[in-house]
């Protein structure tokens, strides 16, 4: 499957005389969005739940046409990554569901931070989780639209955009939870056939899709905030991918010695996958 050069693609995707101009740092990348970034990601995506296009299926909610959007400008870049999906429209519904995970990045309780929540914890032996009833994206925004005089999703954006916020202000996050969940969703990509260069993929496809879906008001900021949301979150998806592709050469290399020096043993050779991200 070709990858093709992804700055061309993006800029045919979404470079137009009236397009925002897109951000350099399209490939994965460990620097996190600052906290007004965060809140645009956060109004944005509120709005894009907001906004039902005449094309639209009734049945589908908005943010679940934003999920199909992405795959239909994924699909367009390379459209041989068909294959590796079972369903559409559902994992469409599962890339919303993700988003809105990553863009609440819900707090965790309990004595000992944990690293993974029992839903993905495959029996690795780590503690499990409490996870606390964390504010909605729609309440977070709420409280920090009160803080503004912002009546419109410009004028939100804006104001974000200019305003200085401390990390420390992020009350509702929680960053290592959320990198975490970033690495496992990327270990479990090892399995589904996902090569790691595909991720600089995703961040022409999010842009593209949230320019159908926002129409005039994908702004420039909002696209600057996506992109560095996106190559946060792919930079930690990448390392859960290939911590676990190592794994698992590993896994099959110590096997194959096992078998050469004919002392193999099944059930002792049986190591348990998903335990990669330590
Ligand atoms: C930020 C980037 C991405 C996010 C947030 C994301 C999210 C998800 C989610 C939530 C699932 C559902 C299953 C699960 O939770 O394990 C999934 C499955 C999957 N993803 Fe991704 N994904 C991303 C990038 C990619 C890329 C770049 C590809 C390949 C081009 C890809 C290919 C797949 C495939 C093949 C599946 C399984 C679908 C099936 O069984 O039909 N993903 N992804």
């Amino acid at each position: 499957m070709s990858v093709p050069n992804t700055r061309n693609a993006v800029q045919s995707l979404i470079d137009s005389p009236s397009s925002p101009p897109i951000a350099s740092r399209i490939h994965p990348n460990e620097t996190p969005p600052t906290q007004a970034q965060i809140d645009i990601v956060r109004y944005t995506w509120e709005r894009v739940s907001e906004i039902h296009l005449e094309e639209d299926d009734p049945a589908v909610s908005a943010t679940h046409a934003f999920g199909l959007a992405f795959y239909d400008a994924l699909f367009k870049l390379d459209p041989s990554l068909k294959p590796l999906f079972t369903n559409i429209f559902q994992q469409a519904r599962a890339l919303a569901g993700m988003v809105s995970y990553i863009a609440r990045s819900p707090k965790v309780t309990g004595p000992n931070k944990p690293r993974s929540s029992p839903s993905y914890n495959d029996g690795c032996g780590m503690s499990t989780a409490k996870l606390e009833k964390v504010p909605t994206i729609r309440e977070i925004n709420a409280r920090k639209r009160k803080e503004t005089n912002a009546t419109t999703f410009e004028e939100l954006v804006s104001s974000a955009a200019a305003s200085n916020p401390k990390a420390e202000d992020n009350e509702e996050g929680d960053p290592e939870q959320l990198l975490y969940k970033l690495r496992e969703l990327g270990a479990r990509h090892y399995f589904y056939n996902v090569e790691p260069r595909y991720l600089a993929l995703v961040g022409p496809a999010v842009l593209s899709a949230l320019k159908t879906r926002l129409g005039k008001e994908f702004l420039p900021e909002v696209a600057e905030a996506w992109t560095r949301a996106h190559a946060y979150a792919a930079y930690h998806m990448k390392i859960g991918l290939e911590s676990q592709a190592a794994w698992e050469q590993g896994r099959r290399k110590s096997a194959s010695m096992k078998m050469n020096s004919g002392s193999s043993n099944a059930h002792h050779s049986g190591l348990k996958s998903n335990c990669v991200i330590q």
